[in-house]
């Protein structure tokens, strides 16, 4: 039986960069949760009878949003639900089987890398058909929706059990749960050279994969110990846990600390990983040196070939804008096109379906590929690993190599975290005000070449997208980008990204603070950071 129940609208539903993302208590208010499904199934096309896939990262309240999607699908016109089992479905995971099963769509529970339980975060994102996530076209129609809302649709009968793997009904809906993890490995598997990797491992090369207590512990466990053979073991904090077990599920310097320790001790695992809490971001870690976000993208990108999956190479690359320009160098030397967006795996969807890009990646530690339209944690070990057992180099030879070909983008993010909006407001301001005398202006040794606030005009659809976070180019390429996060759930961080291209080899050993040293000082100097924030250094430095 439908109920509908009589709502009143909340004025702050907007989605960000990745969905719509709060503190857990904020989401348990009365009827928080309802209005912004109902506003999404207001809004978004789909056939009658429609399919949805739904799950989630396992964390604080997921279980009780799944249910409750679940049963107000049933009272909105779907016909089939797929369901992660317990409600399980890593983000990269839930795309598949979005694009697998032919859904309209899917919602996808998660707040990625911040923490979880009782007072952590939780959050809200939709998927669009093409597996990927809505573009702003649809999230903005959402939010005007969620402004307006007066009534919702929900079936009386509780959901089935999401334990049980299986079909069962709800109403005039089917409902299907499958297990989360099968669709993926079997995806992994057409991609990537299994035997390859499998003998690598049989042949003593050691690995550390830490799911961080988050969703990807039973994909970990599943491919790494499973189909390719590693001791058990190998994968460490890999159960799932509602508050990541007091963690901060995000593979970063700082939270992956104890991952990136065991790689650095001389008799430590050849390669160490580390993905986040709804499993689309990675932490690539070899023996001794920490893989920037970016490099890794480089070196996939310049590499893929060497896996069955894209051994016919690539048709070009995209990154977003703050990630560094090492990847645009691979694209000059290979001549492929490299596309640069804002950030936000959305703004990829576009380029993957036209076929113009074949990898993906951004600085915030995600990298993916046209197999899925969201970016891929495990997708990622796997090209590494691929590669590691085609070359027979360790991770450090392939960067050095790298370098040596193509030059290196020495490369930090700043992050000055809950920093007040007002200050932070200020200091975008106060750039963007002077952005049009700062052509010529000199630091230092540095001169302003152009300063702008980035905007884009996707090539498929012609939407334009704008206020995308200030550049300021120093003639040589050198590089500072001001962007405040679109993901954060309390005040506003800023991210300073800095980046100098370094073409000689025998510097490209420098530790990246002395190399950007020059730069850094200049960030401050600009930006005017501790006027507008108050704070003496950033909290994080990845
Ligand atoms: C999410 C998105 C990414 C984005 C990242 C950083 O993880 O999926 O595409 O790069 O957030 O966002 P922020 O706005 O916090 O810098
Ligand atoms: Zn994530």
């Amino acid at each position: 039986m439908i109920e509908t129940v009589a709502t009143t609208p909340y004025d702050d539903q907007k989605p960000g960069t990745s969905g719509l993302r709060k503190k857990v208590p904020h989401f348990q208010q009365p009827h928080y949760a309802q209005n912004f499904i109902q506003s999404l199934f207001d809004v978004v096309e789909r056939p009658a009878d429609a399919a949805l896939v739904i799950g989630g990262d396992g964390r604080f309240f997921n279980r009780e949003v799944i249910e409750l999607a679940i049963r107000m699908a049933a009272a909105n016109g779907y016909g089939r639900v797929i369901v992660g089992q317990d409600g399980i479905l890593s983000t990269p995971a839930a795309s598949n089987l979005i694009r697998k099963r032919q859904a309209s769509g899917g919602i996808v529970l998660s707040a990625s890398h911040n923490p979880g339980g009782p007072d952590g975060d939780f959050g809200i994102k939709y998927n669009i058909s093409n597996g990927g996530p809505a573009p702003e076209k649809i999230t903005e129609a959402t939010y005007r929706r969620t402004k307006e809302i007066t009534e919702y649709k929900i079936v009386c009968e509780p959901a089935p059990d999401l334990s049980k793997i299986g079909e069962t009904r709800l109403g005039d809906m089917v409902v299907e749960i499958v297990d989360p993890v099968a669709d993926y490995a079997e995806l992994m598997q057409a991609l990537f050279d299994f035997p390859a990797i499998k003998a690598m491992l049989a042949g003593g090369f050691r690995m550390r994969f830490d799911a961080m207590h988050a969703v990807t512990g039973p994909y970990a466990k599943a491919i790494f110990e499973g189909l390719l053979g590693a001791p058990a073991g190998t994968v460490v904090n890999g159960t799932p846990l509602p508050d990541f077990g007091g963690g901060h599920p995000d593979p970063n310097a700082v939270y992956a600390k104890d991952l990136i320790d065991h790689l650095m001790a001389p008799d430590g695992p050849d390669f160490g990983a580390a993905s986040d809490g709804d499993g689309d971001r990675n932490l690539i870690v070899g023996r001794g040196i920490v893989v920037s976000p970016s490099d890794s993208l480089a070196v996939l990108a310049a590499n893929a070939h060497l896996a069955p999956g894209y051994a016919k190479g690539i048709a070009g690359i995209a990154r977003s804008m703050p990630t560094s320009q090492a990847a645009d160098r691979v694209a000059q030397k290979r001549g492929l096109g490299i596309y640069e967006t804002p950030t936000g795996w959305k703004f990829f969807g576009n380029l993957l379906d036209a076929g113009k890009v074949t990898i993906c990646g951004e600085e915030s530690a995600g990298t993916g590929s046209d197999h899925v339209r969201e970016k891929d944690g495990v997708w990622a070990v796997l090209l590494w690993l691929n590669i590691l057992a085609a070359t027979g180099k360790s991770v450090k030879d392939i960067l050095a190599e790298h370098w040596r070909e193509f030059g290196r983008n020495y490369y930090q993010r700043h992050d000055y975290e809950e920093v007040e909006s007002k200050g932070a407001n200020s200091l975008m301001d106060s750039l963007r005000d002077r952005l049009a005398s700062m052509s010529g202006q000199r630091f230092g040794t540095l001169v302003v070449s152009e300063a702008d606030d980035f905007s884009y005009k996707d090539p498929v659809d012609g939407s334009i997208s704008t206020g995308q976070g200030v550049r300021i180019v120093f003639s040589g390429g050198s590089r500072i980008v001001f962007r405040l996060s679109g993901t954060g759930t309390k005040g506003a961080t800023l991210r300073v990204y800095i980046e100098r291209f370094e073409g000689h080899a025998d510097l490209h050993d420098l530790p990246p603070a002395e190399a950007l040293k020059e730069l850094i000082e200049t960030a401050e100097a600009v930006g005017e950071i501790r006027k507008w924030t108050g704070r003496e250094a950033p909290d994080v430095i990845t």
